[in-house]
């Protein structure tokens, strides 16, 4: 199936305060954020005309704007109304929203003094991140020589562009070696997340998730936290060594995009689509769907 172009669709995109005709919103080249990184970004779901944890995503948008030192323009309100907004003029009840927001043209240079903050929104339907036959029985992650950088090394809490090469690329390496994605590593070399979404092991019954002062601390990762601790099942957020990968029962990952997504191999190592995994996702699907 041919893919249409993002910039070649019907429909509506919000951008700073207006809604706009899909094809009509558009950047110049010299965008700041297209040749400094200068962008922040959300990535959110919609089940049934709900926008999952809204308030939520447009709340870390400003909490990155603000860690990347960048002014917003709207507050989380403002931000929550405009994504209804959205949904409403495409006529969509499942789908993705992007939210972003970034430094425009009014000034070049490593000096951001004289920009202003854009922001847009945007939502389309859009199933499963992971190919659905694939997905059931466990992606493939490769291990890669690259390293997620250090909290003082890059704005590692925040949700923003700059950041997002690095997955690209490893991406780009995993794929042509024929796994599904990449497992990436701390700067200190224990396991991280993969290129979009945190990482969950399963050992003896209890939960395993690395401590999320170094990498995004996902939305989907603390729902899936307070799903386990809510079932009973012991959470344990600590620094996990990737010699331990081969003790694991269970592996999966989460994400907006990638929501419970089981891992059925790392490397060589092969995992099982567990029960804890099974019963996680069974929680996570009645939350999303509003049957909890
Ligand atoms: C690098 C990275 N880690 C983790 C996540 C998971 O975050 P969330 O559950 O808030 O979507 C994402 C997805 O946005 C991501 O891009």
């Amino acid at each position: 199936m041919a893919l249409i172009p993002f910039d070649d669709r019907d429909g509506f995109i919000w951008m700073d305060g207006k809604m706009m005709p899909w094809r009509e919103a558009k950047v110049h080249y010299l965008t700041h954020a297209l040749h400094y990184g200068t962008q922040v970004f959300e990535g959110e779901r919609v089940y049934s005309g709900q926008i999952f944890k809204s308030r939520e995503h447009s709340e870390r948008l400003l909490k990155s704007a603000s860690i990347i030192y960048m002014d917003m323009p709207y507050s989380a309100e403002e931000i929550c109304r405009a994504k209804e907004e959205v949904l409403k003029a495409n006529g969509l009840e499942n789908a993705y929203i992007r939210a972003a927001a970034w430094r425009g043209a009014e000034q070049m240079g490593i000096d951001v003094a004289g920009t202003q903050t854009h922001v847009a929104i945007a939502a389309w339907e859009w199933g499963s991140y992971f190919d659905p036959e694939v997905r059931k029985k466990g992606i493939s992650l490769k291990t890669t020589h690259w390293h997620k950088p250090s909290p003082n090394c890059a704005p590692t809490a925040a949700k923003t562009a700059s950041l997002y090469n690095l997955s690209c690329m490893v991406k780009v390496e995993v794929k042509k070696a024929g796994y599904t994605d990449a497992l990436m590593m701390d700067h200190e070399g224990y396991v991280a997340e993969s290129t979009g979404a945190n990482f969950f092991a399963v050992k003896d019954g209890v939960l395993i998730t690395p401590i999320a002062d170094r990498f995004l601390n996902g939305i989907t990762r603390q729902t899936v936290i307070a799903l386990a601790k809510e079932a009973g099942i012991t959470v344990d957020e600590r620094r996990i060594k990737p010699e331990e990968l081969d003790s694991f029962e269970e592996i999966f990952l989460t994400g907006t995009a990638a929501e419970i997504t089981p891992v059925g191999k790392i490397d060589e190592m092969t995992y099982n689509v567990g029960p804890i995994t099974q019963k996680l996702h069974s929680l996570y699907e009645d939350l999303i769907h509003g049957r909890r």
